[in-house]
């Protein structure tokens, strides 16, 4: 059985931390789920990460699909929440239900996640009235980049970050089951975890958040484009990698792979009978 919405919730009333990283492959999902991470999202992040586009909004619903299909075989009880791309629900909720609809039955994901406050909200309640769990995404909504004016923090006024807070509680009041809060300052995601009984995700937003949300590439150093202030890197990934790939190249100009131990052989006297 898989991890619940329901579940996530009980972690933040028992004050426990929901930690959460991205996928977007079989093979990182499966680690992942041997790590015991309780929540998998298959982030829209996979725009720049994996398919190298400068921002995340040319990603498609059939990519974002794609990827989720092969994180949700990777796992049996980890929750996988999808994120909605970029004018897949901000259109109308007739094109909210159909692709929200479409990556829950395609992928086998439990939830979708999408970005916005007030604005949103009733697109948010007419997802949850017809059974679709939907996690909430504010403060910094990269699919707004051009909006934003960039990938700077959020709420840095009192009044930008009243606007943050009020924007939590109309996504709490619409059935958001959880809140992403991404790139606010500490004290602002402090209020509104104190304030919300649903759970808060923060990235780039300080200590206080229920849970914590991290680019999975981010943190094991694979991917160099830029390196956010908010990452920790645990890894070096892609010098490792880098280092082993040269260490490959040299070994094959010098014939030193494959040794005797990567390679087959049939008997001599089998040999023997081979005429050329
Ligand atoms: O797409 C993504 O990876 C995200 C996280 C940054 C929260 O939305």
């Amino acid at each position: 059985m898989r991890i619940s919405i329901k579940d996530l919730q009980k972690m933040k009333k028992a004050g426990l931390k929901i930690p959460m990283l991205t996928a977007y492959d079989y093979t990182t999902a499966q680690i992942l789920e041997k790590s015991k991470i309780p929540i998998i999202l298959v982030g829209d992040s996979l725009g720049q990460v994996i398919l190298g586009y400068e921002s995340t909004i040319p990603v498609t619903l059939n990519e974002m699909i794609y990827h989720a299909k092969t994180v949700v075989r990777a796992t049996k009880t980890t929750h996988i929440v999808v994120d909605l791309p970029f004018l897949s629900y901000q259109t109308n909720n007739s094109d909210a239900i159909k692709n929200a609809g479409k990556i829950l039955k395609e992928t086998g994901a439990q939830s979708v996640k999408l970005e916005g406050g007030k604005e949103i909200t009733s697109t948010i309640n007419y997802l949850i009235n017809r059974g679709i769990p939907v996690m909430g995404h504010i403060g910094l909504t990269p699919q707004s980049v051009h909006q934003q004016g960039g990938y700077g923090i959020q709420g840095k006024t009192a009044k930008n970050a009243q606007k943050i807070i009020d924007d939590a509680s109309y996504l709490e009041d619409s059935g958001a089951y959880g809140i992403v809060l991404e790139s606010i300052p500490s004290q602002i995601a402090k209020i509104i975890t104190d304030k919300l009984s649903i759970p808060t995700i923060g990235i780039g937003s300080g200590v206080y958040c229920d849970g914590q949300v991290q680019v999975f590439h981010d943190l094991v150093g694979l991917f160099d484009d830029f390196k956010p202030k908010h990452a920790k890197r645990y890894l070096e990934l892609s010098k490792l990698i880098q280092e082993s790939t040269m260490n490959y190249i040299d070994e094959v100009n010098k014939s030193e792979f494959p040794s005797n131990k990567e390679s087959f052989f049939i008997t001599d006297e089998e040999l023997k009978q081979i005429k050329h």
